[in-house]
């Protein structure tokens, strides 16, 4: 996709400002232009997304660090990516001063040529086109539960799973939970039988269709999947007959699915566990 072009090293007051920046736009690689998150939406981006100290925020544009820097004080390992080498190093002056450069790094760099794989939490303050710009990278990079967490933008017609309008910015505070992906055909082994499943899936939101492959207690005729959510790696489906309603609850990994699900049939409860792969692997 083309890259829109924006800039600019010194915060934007005023509106007409930012536009007279925008019409300024150069073909330099900036996707947005420095303006800085109010103090305020910082703490509440980071309370928004649960920062904890075991966590690794990475902020993709980090102008002068303001938030790598509050994620490296509440104990947090953090990076930032930043354009331009100025900010780079006002930043690193800040860490310092904060008292925080041991846990917080600033890298000279474009945020589409970032490695992010290791974070945990990714902060954004860019443009919307910017946003939808670095999706793909986002849904392809980061790990399955990494909270990713804007201020103000969104990223189309994936929708948030918490959007906090207490913000001072009018836009909110907006967090994504990345999903695991696991649209396909899944062939699901239980201790009582073997289930064909297809999954249709757009970002966090599924549909899972279920069909006996094998029944061994013969108590599943008629079984229609139910709800069916996917939190980061967390999967949960239900699916039930006349007579059976079986809960399923597990994890996405690399190429397989697996947890326990729950049975109750007849009045009676039972838990076992289950495993899915890919339908044409060799066996759950
Ligand atoms: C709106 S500011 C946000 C700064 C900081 N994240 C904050 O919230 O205070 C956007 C930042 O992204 C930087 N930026 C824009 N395009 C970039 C790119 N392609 N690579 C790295 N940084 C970029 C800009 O220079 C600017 O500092």
């Amino acid at each position: 996709m083309m890259r829109q072009l924006v800039f600019p090293r010194r915060p934007f007051a005023a509106a007409g400002l930012l536009i007279a920046a925008i019409a300024q736009a150069q073909t330099d690689g900036f996707v947005a232009p420095y303006v800085p998150t109010v103090e305020e939406d910082v703490e509440l981006m980071l309370d928004v997304a649960g920062v904890r100290p075991d966590d690794y925020v990475i902020d993709l544009g980090s102008g002068d660090g303001r938030i790598a820097i509050a994620a490296a004080r509440r104990g947090a390992l953090a990076h930032g990516v930043q354009l331009d080498p100025e900010l780079v190093e006002l930043a690193r002056a800040s860490a310092a001063r904060s008292g925080v450069s041991e846990r917080v790094a600033f890298l000279h760099g474009d945020i589409f040529e970032a490695d992010i794989g290791r974070a945990t939490v990714v902060t954004l303050y860019l443009f919307p086109d910017a946003n939808l710009m670095l999706r793909p990278k986002l849904l392809a990079e980061l790990r399955p539960g990494t909270r990713v967490v804007s201020n103000s933008f969104h990223m189309g017609e994936w929708q948030p799973d918490v959007h906090d309008t207490s913000a001072r910015s009018s836009g909110g505070v907006l967090l994504w939970i990345v999903p695991a992906r696991i649209e396909g055909e899944w062939l699901l082994e239980t201790d009582d039988g073997t289930f064909s499943l297809v999954v249709q899936q757009r970002f966090q939101e599924i549909d899972v269709d279920i069909s006996i492959d094998r029944d061994a207690t013969g108590s599943w005729s008629g079984l229609a999947a139910g709800s069916a959510t996917l939190t980061g790696d967390r999967i949960r489906f239900d699916a039930e007959s006349d007579t059976v309603r079986l809960s399923f609850d597990g994890r996405a990994g690399d190429g397989v699915m697996e947890g326990y699900v729950q049975m109750v049939h007849e009045q009676r409860f039972f838990v076992g566990r289950w495993r899915a792969l890919p339908a044409g692997a060799s066996s759950p």
